[in-house]
């Protein structure tokens, strides 16, 4: 809480002598229980300094202490407690928010340092998974965070274009391929032909050696292999480009595994140099045992490099292109050896910044207690979740607000809002249960609750003619308002923690907090009464309906005026 400054500011007009400022800050707490006022400074550490008893200390502080800020300030337990003035505190907020409109909250803490995100990832002929939307839309927000807090994100779709299956794909679609059908439906006929080989190479073991050669044939550039290659690559992207685009989603980059095949050798090399190759069983590994890991496998007997190599290739080259702070890799939880062999791998190569790689892991997507998998050819696919949810929504509008005049729009803001909610609500390590039914409840804590009171207050601002542009002098008593106005208080310091933390889940939970605060408030004070109070009123809806739609846009959620 940011008034915590001036309380400080305040203590360290008595203190000066005994504690620096900085020290002042960071003693300050916020009381978990409202009876010890909103801010408390414990005085134990001083009871040692000064040699006296921490509550004589705290009621000699209690009485120095002054600003307009605090209607009370009181000495409990060994405790400065100062309780903000609730109307004083509630104009300052209030107007604060109106001033700065979509400003608010913005921080300066990345001070533009560059901060590269390989998020989404999806693999090139396969369907776009749970963890696949679970690593985009975390990715996403942390985008979206990061450049509220100062930051430079770089959003990287590190596409999983290259390896030896390409071999096996190519070899299958030569033999039961469909130009049309793969036109027409790309993922699910490419998967269907991936899943075909794998059954008939169990009982014709010579299939598994033509994928090979064609894999061969493709990293040689042969022309037939790299064409097939290019065109499965396309129409894959075709498929995935309409997921983005129902999520509103762009990236900066889609260089994927296979921009990586000519970045590789001088890294390799690299390795050799430094003597850090070793040959294990005809391939080339890294030996990480005095880290405690596995070998990092670089190449294999044949000379084909890795999903381990490429990476290490990109970490290079966007250390190189980006000049990175820091460099995420929003990825699930099953990849955390992976990401540390990375690193070691770094670090044993003697490059400074190989700390800068943080792998952000999260949980699974669960469907009745069961991973949600694209088990073989059963496809679960995202989009046809995404479009049921959109669906659902509209069902919705048809029977609570039939003449809305773009439900289609509104339709996709809240059926995909409410998938992307339910995925941010949860701290990112949590395994997440999947329902649509309870993602799409008006109620409880869902994505279209938040975007429902979001519209609601619109819904009262355009009833009063109430223009937020205007400047107003807020006058209010704040007793109703005062857990609204706290958590707009607050609102700040949860974006530097989510963004300290790489966790969204703190706007989501903030975000929620202030609609249900705000429900509880619209159900006891008539806002539209008329009297000296209405204009004020109105500005504290209209300050609400502000961070509502702040909170869920960064979130990546985007919030309708009317539902
Ligand atoms: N394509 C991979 C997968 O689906 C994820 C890639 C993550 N990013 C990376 N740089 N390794 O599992």
């Amino acid at each position: 809480m940011r008034f915590s400054e001036e309380f400080a500011a305040a203590l360290y007009q008595v203190l000066k002598d005994d504690l620096p400022k900085e020290e002042i800050q960071q003693l300050i707490e916020k009381p978990k229980h409202a009876e010890h006022g909103d801010l408390a400074f414990p005085c134990f550490s001083l009871a040692k300094i000064q040699r006296m008893a921490p509550q004589s200390i705290a009621e000699q502080l209690s009485r120095a202490v002054q600003s307009p800020l605090f209607e009370k300030v009181e000495a409990a337990g060994g405790y400065v407690n100062a309780f903000l003035d609730k109307k004083y505190v509630t104009k300052l907020v209030l107007e604060e928010v109106m001033a700065k409109k979509e400003q608010y909250g913005t921080l300066h803490i990345g001070k533009g340092e560059v901060i590269v995100i390989d998020m989404s990832s999806p693999n090139i002929a396969k369907p776009f998974s749970m963890g696949h939307l679970r690593s985009t839309v975390i990715g996403q927000s942390l985008a979206l965070l990061l450049a509220k807090g100062g930051y430079r994100p770089v959003k990287i779709n590190h596409l999983g274009d290259w390896g030896t299956q390409f071999g096996k794909l190519i070899a299958a679609y030569k033999k039961w391929g469909d130009e049309q059908k793969v036109k027409e439906h790309p993922i699910k006929e490419l998967l269907a032909l991936y899943v075909k080989f794998h059954d008939e190479a169990e009982r014709n073991p010579e299939l598994e050696a033509e994928g090979r050669q064609w894999f061969k044939r493709l990293e040689d550039g042969d022309q037939e292999a790299v064409v097939l290659w290019e065109w499965f690559r396309e129409e894959s992207l075709k498929d995935f480009s309409r997921i983005y685009q129902l999520l509103n989603i762009e990236f900066d980059s889609y260089a994927g595994e296979a921009f990586y095949n000519d970045k590789m050798d001088r890294i390799v090399r690299r390795l050799e140099e430094k003597g850090l190759l070793t040959e294990s069983e005809q391939a080339q590994v890294v030996l990480l045992a005095e880290e405690e890991l596995p070998p990092c496998l670089i190449k294999k007997s044949d000379g084909a490099t890795l999903y381990a190599t490429r990476d290490l290739a990109a970490a290079f080259y966007r250390k190189e292109t980006y000049h990175f702070a820091q460099s995420l890799y929003v990825v699930g939880g099953e990849q955390r050896l992976h990401f540390k062999q990375l690193t070691s791998v770094l670090k044993k190569m003697g490059e400074s910044w190989a700390d800068e790689l943080i792998h952000i892991p999260f949980g699974m997507m669960r469907k009745d207690g069961k991973k949600m998998s694209t088990r073989k050819g059963q496809v679960v696919l995202l989009e046809e979740v995404l479009q049921e949810s959109i669906a659902l929504a509209k069902k919705n509008i048809e029977l609570k607000n039939p003449g809305l005049a773009n439900k289609e729009e509104v339709a996709r803001q809240v059926g995909v809002g409410a998938i992307v909610f339910n995925d941010l609500k949860n701290y990112r390590l949590n395994n997440i249960d999947f329902s649509l039914e309870d993602i799409l409840r008006f109620e409880g804590e869902t994505g279209p609750y938040v975007q429902y009171t979001h519209a609601r207050a619109c819904s009262i601002l355009r009833k009063a003619g109430f223009h937020a542009e205007e400047k107003r002098t807020v006058v209010l008593s704040g007793e109703k308002e005062w857990e609204a106005v706290s958590l707009m208080m607050s609102f700040p310091e949860a974006i530097e923690k989510a963004i300290n933390e790489f966790d969204p889940s703190r706007i989501a939970k903030h975000t929620i907090q202030l609609a249900q605060a705000f429900n509880k408030y619209y159900a006891e004070v008539k806002v539209l009464e008329e009297d000296e109070q209405q204009l004020s009123r109105l500005a504290f809806v209209s300050a609400v309906a502000q961070l509502l739609k702040e909170g869920l846009a960064l979130l990546g959620i985007e919030a309708p005026d009317e539902m």
